[in-house]
């Protein structure tokens, strides 16, 4: 079965705010159709009246990835609107920060359902239709983190090493295909992801962080390129090497150390 003709579009999950929204205007400008996902309905409002500039249709669902059946409803609706999603990208994410004793469980769980059961349920059900296609691209967003053990923020490193693993995985499966499947790894980008993870920087510290725009300048670009493993800037892309040539015991007494503060 061939896709619909001329009805492809990029799916975009968390396009409102941070990365995803640089990246949904990134596919806009380039003349890509687009379906945003985020809950706040009203912002996505905002972020499809903002794009309207473009000569592009925008979709917008408001949903909540960490329930049940979410993904389901993304599939019914483009079911219904009779369109394709030939990118996907799995940006959406929460960060929960402390020890794991003082960190409510809800919160870790949500975090599971939104970083790993929502992106690889949304990877499964499109990917096998990008197979039958015989084209199609998917970008899942991890973190340097994803790369190590982090101690006061154990489920959310130990959910982008999942993400990590699960992509490098696909890529191997798909790579003599016309299917390209990469995994941005950013540092520690200035969004509000900090501090609704409840990081605390001070505004000195949050000066050097990276910006939205520019990771998703670099993402957009290396991704197009086939890129398995996106690390945006000089200096993560050094820890990260750093990271290999050191034991996993010191690894781990670093990130707690930082992660202290
Ligand atoms: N910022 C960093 O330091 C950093 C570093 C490395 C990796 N990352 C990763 O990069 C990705 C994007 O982060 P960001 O910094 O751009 O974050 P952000 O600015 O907080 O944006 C998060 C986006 O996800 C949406 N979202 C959050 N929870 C959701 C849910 N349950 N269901 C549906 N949508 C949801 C948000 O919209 P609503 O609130 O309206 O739902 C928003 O559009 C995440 O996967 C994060 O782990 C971030």
């Amino acid at each position: 079965m061939g896709k619909p003709y001329g009805r492809s579009y990029v799916l975009i999950t968390g396009a409102t705010t941070g990365i995803g929204y640089e990246l949904a205007k990134l596919y806009a400008s380039d003349g890509n159709n687009l379906i945003l996902v985020a809950r706040d309905e009203q912002r996505l409002r905002g972020v499809k009246e903002e794009l309207s500039l473009y000569s592009i249709k925008v979709y917008t669902i408001a949903l909540d990835l960490s329930e049940d059946n979410s993904c389901e409803k993304v599939l019914d609706f483009v079911d219904k609107k009779n369109i394709s999603v030939d990118i996907l990208i799995n940006n959406a994410g929460l960060g929960s920060f402390g020890y794991i004793s003082e960190i409510e469980m809800e919160k870790e769980l949500k975090l599971i359902d939104v970083n790993i059961r929502a992106l690889t349920e949304l990877t499964k059900t499109f990917l096998p239709i990008m197979i039958e296609h015989g084209e199609g691209a998917i970008m899942n967003v991890a973190s340097t983190a994803a790369f190590c053990a982090g101690p006061k923020m154990a489920v959310y490193y130990a959910s982008k090493a999942y993400v990590l693993n699960f992509t490098e995985a696909l890529h191997e499966e798909v790579k003599n295909s016309e299917i390209k499947i990469s995994c941005l790894c950013p540092g520690p980008v200035k969004t509000s992801f900090q501090e609704k993870s409840g990081i605390k920087k001070s505004e000195g510290a949050k000066n050097t962080l990276m910006s939205a725009k520019d990771v998703a300048e670099i993402a957009y670009k290396d991704f197009r390129k086939g890129k398995v493993i996106i690390i945006p800037g000089f200096k993560n892309k050094l820890i990260v090497t750093l990271n290999k040539f050191i034991p996993r015991s010191l690894s781990r007494k670093i990130i707690l150390m930082m992660n202290k503060g």
